[in-house]
């Protein structure tokens, strides 16, 4: 199985975690994608889908889903959402494709968090994939030295602006032993919008897919 063959397969187990006529959250990625190409076929069980950017709503409304404005949707059955990295204990971080926080409003949002995977992402310690966070644009240079005071190497992803119109640091050379204390510290900065650790809301279940085929952690 390659990493293609790995994401559909946690893509489509994640199939049985939907419950029928309620509203879902739909992440953003390549995993993801698999994942509502997959929805396409149980679609009579979806009543609509809160999606975390305009990518996955644009698919979503390809295949004939409602897409559901976060604000009058109210509490969402599942978060169906793939990660950057995770470790064995379901944090996570995320932030990669740029939608680090409305991925966290509509996580925040669900009842249960499935996370989806192919095992090239799971880590015993978070922090090899560089640390997203997501700044109002006038603050960048100072989060950028708050970050660098706690021991990373902040980065500006030139060129990119987020759907909420920000920017993205991300933070490389962080050994993140302690998720749950950096995700507090770094949302107090000023400026911070949202910081890619998925660490006081993580995940509820980890479905990971590899040559041996899915297997779960959580849940
Ligand atoms: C988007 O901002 C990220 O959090 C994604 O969830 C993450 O990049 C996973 O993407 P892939 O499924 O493409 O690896």
């Amino acid at each position: 199985m390659d990493q293609n063959q790995a994401k559909k397969a946690v893509a489509e187990a994640a199939l049985a975690y939907l419950v029928p006529g309620e509203i879902l959250g739909v992440g953003t990625g390549s995993t993801v994608n698999y994942f509502i190409d997959a929805l396409a076929s149980r679609k009579a069980d979806v009543a609509g889908a809160v999606s975390s950017s305009e990518a996955s709503s644009a698919r979503l409304k390809a295949i004939g889903i409602p897409v559901l404005d976060a604000n009058s949707a109210g509490p969402l059955s599942i978060y169906v959402d793939g990660a950057d990295e995770t470790d064995p204990h379901l944090r996570l971080i995320k932030g990669g494709g740029a939608a680090l926080t409305r991925e966290k409003i509509v996580a925040e949002a669900a009842r249960t968090f499935v996370c989806i995977v192919d095992e090239s992402k799971l880590v015993p310690v978070l922090g090899q994939f560089p640390l997203p966070v997501e700044v109002i644009p006038m603050a960048r240079s100072l989060v950028a030295r708050k970050l660098a005071a706690l021991g990373g190497e902040p980065r500006w992803r030139e060129g990119v602006v987020t759907d909420n119109g920000n920017v993205i640091l991300d933070v490389h050379g962080l050994r993140i032993v302690d998720p749950v204390g950096l995700e507090a510290t770094i949302n107090q900065i000023p400026g911070v919008v949202t910081v890619g650790l998925f660490a006081r809301r993580k995940a509820d279940v980890l479905l990971i897919g590899g040559p041996q085929g899915v297997r779960r952690l959580g849940g």
